[in-house]
């Protein structure tokens, strides 16, 4: 499905394209090089490959980038390893993945007694063939992916910020959701505090587009609801969660 002239949703479990427990799975196309954003849950991973050569020729891909790790952004990592593509994950989010699977294991029992993933669902850890750091932007053909390292919703989360011609685009992961809800869970990892030291670091771009993990996402005047979560970390209250 095509959001944007260089953006295509080829995953989504809210909407029926993919796997009903994966996160929304977005195609950046460069030209003569695209990338995806987020592996999906890992369960019928083939679908998002289905997806993706409905629009361009599968070996156009070379990467997956994650924005984090948790089982619905990077369950089907594996799979598309097998596939030949290479898998990239933030540094700080890769040091929590592979040193606090006690924690990890943790919030992945608590998401599935919410429903969030299927009894008896096992994540596949991975090994990234590639760890990102925040300073230094993924080339993708003619397009730049800048990260931005926001904490709060997991330890290593990874916005990525890319100017193009039709529309800036944000791709927010789990950090911030349309009309400013954030991604703040009650399980290890996510942390209010974490949020209210890093999202001022997404103040002041010129987002259009933004394209979060889940529920709507919109093409126009994104920044606007960036700048709602942002500005509920400056009040007293809890915030508004997605
Ligand atoms: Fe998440």
């Amino acid at each position: 499905m095509q959001l944007t002239e260089k953006v295509h949703l080829i995953g989504s479990g809210e909407i029926g394209l993919s796997n009903r427990y994966d996160c929304h799975v977005y195609l950046v196309d460069g030209g003569d090089d695209a990338v995806i954003i987020d592996s999906g849950v890992g369960i019928e991973p083939e679908r998002l490959k289905q997806n993706v050569e409905k629009v361009m020729d599968w070996n156009k891909v070379s990467r997956i980038i994650c924005t984090h790790s948790h089982a619905d952004h990077g369950g089907g990592s594996q799979f598309f390893q097998q596939e030949g593509k290479e898998v990239w994950l933030s540094d700080v989010e890769n040091e929590w993945m592979q040193n606090n699977r006690d924690e990890v294991e943790l919030a992945l029992e608590l998401a599935i007694n919410a429903g969030g993933y299927p009894q008896g669902y096992q994540f596949k850890y991975f090994q990234p063939d590639f760890l990102m750091k925040e300073e230094e932007a993924v080339k993708c053909g003619s397009l730049t992916l800048q990260p931005i390292h926001v904490k709060g919703h997991s330890p290593g989360m990874f916005c990525f910020y890319m100017e193009a011609k039709d529309k800036n685009v944000l791709f927010s992961g789990d950090t911030v959701f349309v009309n400013g809800e954030i991604g703040l869970l009650n399980a290890p990892g996510s942390s209010l505090h974490d949020f209210r030291e890093d999202m001022g670091k997404l103040a002041d771009l010129k987002t259009d587009a933004l394209f979060p993990g889940h529920r709507l996402f919109v093409l126009s005047n994104g920044q606007d609801h960036v700048q709602m979560g942002i500005d509920q970390m400056s009040k007293v209250f809890t915030p508004r969660t997605f």
